[in-house]
């Protein structure tokens, strides 16, 4: 088989890792990669969300499954596209993306179909907004764009300055672009978050492990939001009455929400979830695997890839029995550029890595890399994902931090904390 990957982040290596298990794979692409994930794949100078390009090489090299793995894409319609040439697909149609791709729709559907989640109001006026935020007096208060943001169109506003600046970022100056036609101001809920990451094809649902991601720059969740600096799994927080509920209140309703809206959901629905003192209640959906929950779950991961994605292609997923290690945990520590989650230099030689950008001592997923000359260099603001198992988390988090000690680059700066909230459970 032919697998093309579209993307070039650590979540697309962590995938191709996974699905270059599978003997029946003879070549595996990836579009565009990077300089790590060169070392896997065959990349491919395809931008991940360019249609025309990749629908044309995917019919010419006769791809027989195409991962679509970012958001950008999915909720442009990349699915839609390759689907139109016969091409086969891993990832939700344009109808079904919608999920992840306005939050005003599937605070909507939450709300018309009783999923737990926090209370709301959409507005597509500035003054109408700061007019409701007046009469609610509370804060924090939450303001999100309705559209994609690059995982920054949540703003939690702490008084009512911050509120009114943040409404008229997003609507007035557009800080957002077109994803701030409209926003949702919401209440702001406490208590840990987890990322529950499952597989659906529209008829079964069904959850891979849990995950604990560090949504901030610094140590002791302090500085800006950024994509993720790490990740551990399982999250100890996700305890079995947890997960039980989150299956009856959350993740079967959603299914079935989305069949009732004509909107049939084939790939991964991530679950960015709260777990509030009155139980668990989403705090967003994604249409798409996480960046760095990926990393973490699928080390766990014990069936094999392919066959799962070859199932949910042919709404078969129930005649599968999807199996986790037991009594295993991982951890990802993220390297980052200096200067992200704001502007950063790129091309800075990494020092460290083997020729094949890995290590002895972990696994290392390249997030933003180049390979020039033989030599890996910097190119985004993560940069690498040094991840590692073990049988207890302590030991996959002294792993992970043991082997990214081994590597250096000028500016690098990682998190040194991850996995500490979850080690205090
Ligand atoms: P998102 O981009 O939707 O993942 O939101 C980014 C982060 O903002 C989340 O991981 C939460 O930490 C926080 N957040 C979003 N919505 C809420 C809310 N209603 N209450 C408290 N925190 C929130
Ligand atoms: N790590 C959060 C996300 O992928 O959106």
């Amino acid at each position: 088989m032919k697998v093309l990957v579209i993307g070039g982040g650590g979540r697309e290596h962590a995938i191709i890792k996974k699905l270059k298990q599978n003997k029946r794979i003879s070549n595996i692409y990836a579009a565009p990669g990077n300089g790590g994930i060169s070392k896997d794949a065959e990349c491919v100078n395809i931008g991940a969300c360019d249609i025309d390009k990749m629908v044309k090489f995917c019919v010419e090299r006769q791809i027989d499954l195409a991962v679509v793995a970012p958001d950008d894409p999915l909720v442009l319609g990349m699915v839609d596209a390759l689907n139109e040439q016969g091409i086969k697909t891993f990832g939700p149609n344009k109808a079904a993306a919608i999920l992840e791709g306005s939050k005003v729709f599937s605070k909507d559907l939450m709300q018309k179909y009783q999923i737990p989640t926090a209370k709301y109001a959409v507005f597509s006026h500035a003054d109408e907004a700061i007019s409701y935020i007046l009469e609610q007096n509370t804060y924090p208060t939450v303001i999100k764009a309705d559209g994609l943001a690059l995982g920054k169109g949540v703003i939690i506003a702490e008084n009512y300055d911050q509120a009114c600046y943040a409404v008229n970022s997003i609507m007035n100056d557009k800080m957002f672009g077109e994803s701030g036609n409209q926003i949702v101001v919401e209440e702001f809920l406490t208590g840990p978050e987890v990322s529950v990451l499952s597989f659906c094809d529209g008829k079964t649902i069904v959850p891979m492990i849990s995950s604990m991601d560090h949504k901030r720059a610094l140590n002791g969740d302090k500085g800006l939001n950024t994509g993720g600096m790490g990740t551990i799994a399982p999250n100890p927080y996700y305890t079995k009455e947890v997960a039980k509920e989150c299956m009856e209140t959350i993740f079967v309703p959603t299914m079935e929400a989305m069949n009732q809206e004509g909107r049939t959901f084939q790939g991964c629905i991530f679950f960015g979830l709260m777990i509030t003192p009155n139980g668990p209640k989403v705090i967003e959906y994604n249409c798409r695997f996480g960046d760095p929950e990926t990393q973490v779950v699928l080390p766990l991961l014990k069936t094999d890839l392919l066959d799962i994605f070859e199932a949910i292609n042919q709404q078969r997923l129930g005649e599968l029995s999807i199996e986790f290690e037991e009594n295993r945990f991982a951890a990802c520590v993220i390297a980052a550029s200096s200067g992200y989650p704001q502007s950063y230099p790129k091309g800075i030689e990494i020092h460290g890595l083997d020729e094949d950008g890995q290590l002895e001592q972990a696994v290392i997923y390249h997030a933003g890399t180049a390979l020039e000359d033989g030599v890996f260099q910097t190119s985004g603001g993560r940069v690498l994902g040094v991840t590692q198992t073990g049988d207890t988390l302590q030991q996959a988090l002294e792993k992970a931090y043991h082997a990214i000690k081994e590597i250096q680059f000028d500016g690098m700066q990682y998190r040194t904390d991850i996995g500490k909230r979850a080690l205090e459970k």
